[in-house]
């Protein structure tokens, strides 16, 4: 459904998008991450026929981009970061101009717009002007005008961004939905929007792809070593080093309190020292109150990928 290789993208000075490959295949949910300046709406933008590439083949529903851009626009609904609207019209106004504009037929756009506005939850503000909604409602606006032409390709730029708790519930429902019928290209921030919706990630940093995995995978990557987290009331100078001392534990921090010290220990994954600290906290009479492995979480993953963040100061 989307075929990227060897896409590069140049502004003036500045290097957006560097050689980057990947594919996304009918029917498949893809989360697109990475931190700020990395390039993922630059990307979006370019797979969505909206911006040029500097190098690079981009094909999008078997169309080339930059020969077909009309072709691909059709085909995908894409939801921009910001999504600008006519601020001054009524939605169902919107939707109509927007509907004829995308290839619509004219005597099919009722019905699209009753099915829009209805899977998007704006069926009662058809009737209100764009520029007095909530952000919330907005950018349900904007979601109902990327799927009103029923598009098999959704491009989506943070859809969640900016909305409350709540509406991001909603449109992560939404999307999940949209999930059982669609292909879908998601941007994010939120790394919990990615866990729950998307079955492949793409982590993308300083313009390149670094990681493509699920998010399963990527977390089995990470945990060559697992963090046990033990919590003892003991003398710290006889717990910390007793710790040490067990079979396979890598390295021992402590942290805090009189009475509770917290020990955060490394260990290989495939060796579990657990039972031999509850073994030496009951021999020695230490209270023991807490003692759980820790998995690596997206986050992360996230950032050990990603942590120089300073793609802004690029020259
Ligand atoms: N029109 C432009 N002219 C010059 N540089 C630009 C332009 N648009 C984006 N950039 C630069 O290109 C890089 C990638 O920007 P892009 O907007 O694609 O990042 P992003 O991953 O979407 O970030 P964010 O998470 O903040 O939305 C950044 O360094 C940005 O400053
Ligand atoms: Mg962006």
């Amino acid at each position: 459904m989307i075929e990227v290789s060897h896409l590069t993208k140049h502004y003036p000075g500045r290097v957006a998008v560097d050689d980057v490959s990947f594919a996304v295949s009918p029917g498949e949910i893809v989360g697109f991450l990475g931190p700020n300046g990395a390039g993922k709406s630059t990307t979006m933008r370019i797979l969505a026929g909206y911006l040029p590439a500097t190098g690079g083949v981009v094909r999008v529903a078997d169309h080339d981009v930059a020969e077909e851009p009309i072709e691909v626009r059709r085909r995908i609904g894409y939801l921009p970061e910001n999504c600008p609207l006519y601020g001054e019209m009524r939605v169902d106004e919107y939707l109509r101009f927007r509907a004829r504009l995308k290839g619509v037929p004219r005597a099919k756009v009722p019905a699209r717009i009753v099915e829009v506005k209805e899977r998007c939850g704006i069926a009662d503000v058809g009737n209100r002007i764009i520029g007095q909604l909530s952000k919330g409602y907005r950018q349900r606006v904007g979601l109902a005008e990327t799927l009103v032409h029923d598009p098999d390709l959704l491009i989506l730029d943070e859809p969640t961004i900016g909305l409350d708790p709540n509406q991001i519930r909603l449109v992560r429902g939404l999307i999940a939905e949209l999930a059982e019928r669609h292909t879908i290209l998601l941007s994010t921030h939120i790394l919990s929007e990615v866990e729950m919706t998307c079955k492949r990630v793409l982590i993308i940093h300083k313009g390149r792809i670094v990681a493509s995995d699920t998010p399963d995978r990527l977390r089995r990557r990470m945990t060559g070593e697992a963090s046990v987290i033990a919590e003892i009331a003991g003398p710290r100078g006889e717990v910390e080093p007793a710790l040490r001392g067990i079979s396979g534990v890598a390295d021992v921090q402590a942290e805090g309190g009189d009475a509770w010290v917290r020990y955060m220990l490394r260990a290989p994954r495939d060796e579990d020292p657990r039972p031999a600290i509850a073994a030496l906290a009951a021999q020695r009479g230490w209270p023991l109150r807490e003692l759980h492995r820790e998995a690596a979480t997206l986050e992360d993953i996230f950032v050990n990928l990603t942590q120089t963040d300073e793609a802004e100061a690029q020259p």
